[in-house]
């Protein structure tokens, strides 16, 4: 097992990486759930997959589940879930010292979060998280939100959990493309600071998603532990440091946006193709060489990711995509900050981009190969 630290001020606390945690849930949570109920928040697709798991390993040590059992998809990150969830819990007698176990993927790890946050002015909380993207991303680091009509993301707190468990077991029952979506952001930690494991990457990917366990592990356990170094320097993004965990993400957004965040485009296949987006910007600014930003798109496609923007079929141009990002919540008195990258593994924040010269960019990208 790995044991990763998120040593956060005055919350510190640990991820655990392995596959059968969630079997052996009740010791792996070590002395947390100190009442015989347990409060589970999860949504249809993981309860059909892991609910009975997570039952039999609760039950078989005197405890006594009690589910809410949400709608699967981005549409449970909203108000209405928020209030019924936060309403339900308080039904449940949950007091600040008990644990909310958060099962599922990063919708689920959002949305109990942000309420654990404002329960009784914030409870404990256990992410249990089943996506490659929640196992390396989205489940440590404290950010809870729910979506709005205004946007995504854009109500939430920093709320830590007092333990994550990543079972690399729940990995076999993630529908590929989800599994291929959180790969981008394994791939993500490489372009930031990593370029050697940008290069493990481009040698053991295809094995990793092809169900290689040895591989899942090293994986997961490297970006966790990339990711804790980030947030324990800057837990709330108030120096440049975690805003680079946004690689991708700014060109991403626009893409999820302009497709209506919608299964035509995953969050994690938007990154991808930002990602992209943003290593040729940097190399067309001339920061970067191109065939490093190349390499990037060929490693994508290699493990049958789109990395083309024309892939999407999109009927808009480049200023309506730059037009997007004006709503952008990193947006900050008329400047976007972008990560853009001066190596692979070397990213870092640029507050002098033109949002014109991102559209004029976009145009081009969009042309490639027509
Ligand atoms: P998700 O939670 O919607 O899960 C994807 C799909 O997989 C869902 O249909 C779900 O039901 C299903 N699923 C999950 N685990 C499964 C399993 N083991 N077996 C079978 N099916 C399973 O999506 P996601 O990609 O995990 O998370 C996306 C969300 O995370 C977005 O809302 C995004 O904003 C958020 N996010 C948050 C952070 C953060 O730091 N808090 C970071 C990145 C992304
Ligand atoms: N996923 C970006 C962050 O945690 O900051």
């Amino acid at each position: 097992m790995a044991v990763i630290p998120v040593d956060v001020a005055g919350r510190p606390y640990e991820v655990r990486v392995e596959a059968g945690l969630l079997a052996e849930l009740v010791p792996n949570c070590r002395g947390r759930l100190r009442k015989r109920s347990v409060p589970i928040v999860t949504d249809a697709n993981v309860h059909a997959a892991w609910g009975e798991v997570v039952e039999t390993a609760l039950r078989d040590h005197g405890h006594e589940p009690h589910w809410r059992v949400l709608p699967a998809g981005e549409q449970t990150k909203a108000w209405d879930t928020l209030a019924s969830t936060v309403d339900w819990l308080l039904e449940q007698g949950v007091e600040r010292g008990d644990h909310v176990l958060a099962l599922g993927g990063g919708v689920i790890g959002d949305l109990t979060g942000f309420a654990a946050s404002i329960l009784k002015r914030g409870c404990q909380f256990i992410q249990l998280p089943t996506t490659l993207l929640a196992q390396v991303d989205s489940s440590v680091g404290g950010k809870t939100a729910i979506n709005t009509r205004a946007g995504k993301n854009l109500v939430g707190a920093f709320h830590q959990p007092a333990l994550v468990l990543a079972d690399l077991a729940a990995l076999d029952t993630l529908p590929e493309r989800e599994l291929r979506a959180g790969y981008a952001e394994v791939v993500k930690y490489g372009l930031i600071g990593d370029a050697d494991f940008f290069a493990w990457c481009e040698d053991n990917g295809p094995a990793l998603l092809s169900g290689n366990s040895r591989d899942r592990e090293y994986a997961v356990a490297h970006s966790v532990a990339h990711k804790a170094r980030i947030v324990a320097e800057d837990e709330r993004e108030t120096t440049d440091t975690r805003a680079l965990l946004n690689l991708g993400h700014t060109f991403g957004h626009a893409l999820e946006a302009e497709t209506g965040y919608s299964a035509h485009l995953l969050h994690g296949e938007a990154v991808a193709i930002g990602m992209v987006l943003a290593a040729r910007y940097s190399a067309r600014a001339g920061l970067m060489p191109k065939v490093s930003a190349e390499r990037i798109a060929a490693h994508l496609d290699a493990v049958g990711m789109r990395s083309e923007l024309r892939q999407l079929d999109l009927a808009c141009d480049g200023s309506a995509l730059a037009a997007h990002m004006l709503h952008d919540k990193k947006m900050d008195s008329g400047t976007l900050p972008f990560v853009l990258m001066k190596g692979i593994g070397k990213a870092y924040l640029d507050k002098s981009v033109s949002l014109d010269d991102v559209a004029a960019f976009l145009n081009e990208e969009l042309a490639r190969g027509a």
